[in-house]
């Protein structure tokens, strides 16, 4: 049984400042560990502590980061009402054991002045990129600036948000970042709905009418194995699942490939299926890998 004492210590160590980031990192790589980094703005759930897992499997220093990035949210958008929960969050990170959070302040991060951005690479034209203008610019500069700090050898995304993946992918291949980039399946509840820091906006209604989102990324899967070729075909079934749902602010339901994301019109090959709806006023990704049978 764990004495108090031993919980205590098995808490990661919170820090705030880039120096302290920096002093903590630096000491775990002169005794020779393996630095895994996984960028989070909080709120965390299964999926985020999935990527800690595999990032405590790999790497002999797990450094977890909670930041709301202001750059990466649109005007419009839901910066203000982000779940902010630090308190609970290393609650969750202690119990998987992570070593270091970094928890910088806004000014921490961007000091007045800052005024340098990195310009994302092709793949972030569409869809995400179409839809939230500069929401791709924002988090390639963060993600940036955090491997600048970490120092990492290794940094866990998410397939949840494929695009960003590539995007970051490409971003740290263009700009020759010597950081291993690693992408852990979606994690679901148990019902299929992706889990997000953001399902927590959804009614009871909401979040019944939400599992059409996976639902038909499903279908479009079941077509594809069934011998359906054409991505037309599979987007119709998909849009049609959402309209049964009610679902009717669509941004974009797309059958892409994986490495360019331009749309495919046949599957030639594995494929992704996107889809980015509203369900009430709150705005949900998810996507599907489609395996050509
Ligand atoms: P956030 O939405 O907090 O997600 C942090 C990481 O967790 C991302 O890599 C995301 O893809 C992953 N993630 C989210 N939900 C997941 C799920 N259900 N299964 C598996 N992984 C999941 O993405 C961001 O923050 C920000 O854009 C960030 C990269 C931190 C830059 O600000």
């Amino acid at each position: 049984m764990s004495t108090p004492t031993s919980l205590a210590t098995e808490r990661p160590r919170l820090v705030h400042t880039a120096e302290e980031l920096r002093a903590g990192v630096q000491a775990a790589r002169v005794a020779g560990r393996r630095i895994g980094l996984v960028p989070t703005m909080g709120a965390l759930h299964e999926g985020h502590l999935s990527l800690v897992r595999a990032a405590q499997a790999a790497c002999g220093l797990t450094v977890v980061t909670v930041f709301v990035n202001p750059t990466q949210f649109g005007p419009q958008e839901d910066f203000d009402k982000y779940p902010r929960t630090l308190a609970s969050d290393v609650d969750a990170l202690a119990a998987c054991r992570a070593d270091l959070v970094f928890a910088p302040s806004r000014e921490e991060m961007y000091p007045a002045g800052c005024s340098t951005c990195v310009e994302p690479p092709a793949v972030a034209r569409r869809w995400e990129g179409e839809c939230r203008p500069g929401h791709f610019r924002g988090v390639a500069t963060v993600v940036l600036k955090l491997f600048n700090l970490a120092q990492a050898d290794v940094a866990f995304f998410g397939q949840k948000d494929y695009q960003q993946a590539a995007v970051i992918r490409q971003m740290a291949q263009d700009l020759n970042v010597p950081v291993e980039i690693r992408v852990c399946p979606t994690v679901r509840e148990p019902d299929g709905l992706a889990m997000s820091s953001r399902n927590r906006y959804l009614s009871a209604d909401e979040r019944r009418q939400a599992l059409a989102i996976s639902r038909s990324l499903r279908w479009a899967d079941q077509l594809a194995a069934g011998g359906e070729r054409r991505a037309a075909k599979l987007a119709e079934a998909m849009q049609g699942v959402l309209a049964e749902a009610q679902i009717r602010q669509i941004d974009y339901v797309a059958v892409v490939d994986p490495d360019t994301l331009e749309p495919v019109s046949e599957l030639a090959g594995p494929a992704i299926a996107l889809i980015a709806a509203k369900v009430g006023t709150t705005r949900l990704i998810d996507n599907w890998r489609i395996e050509r049978t």
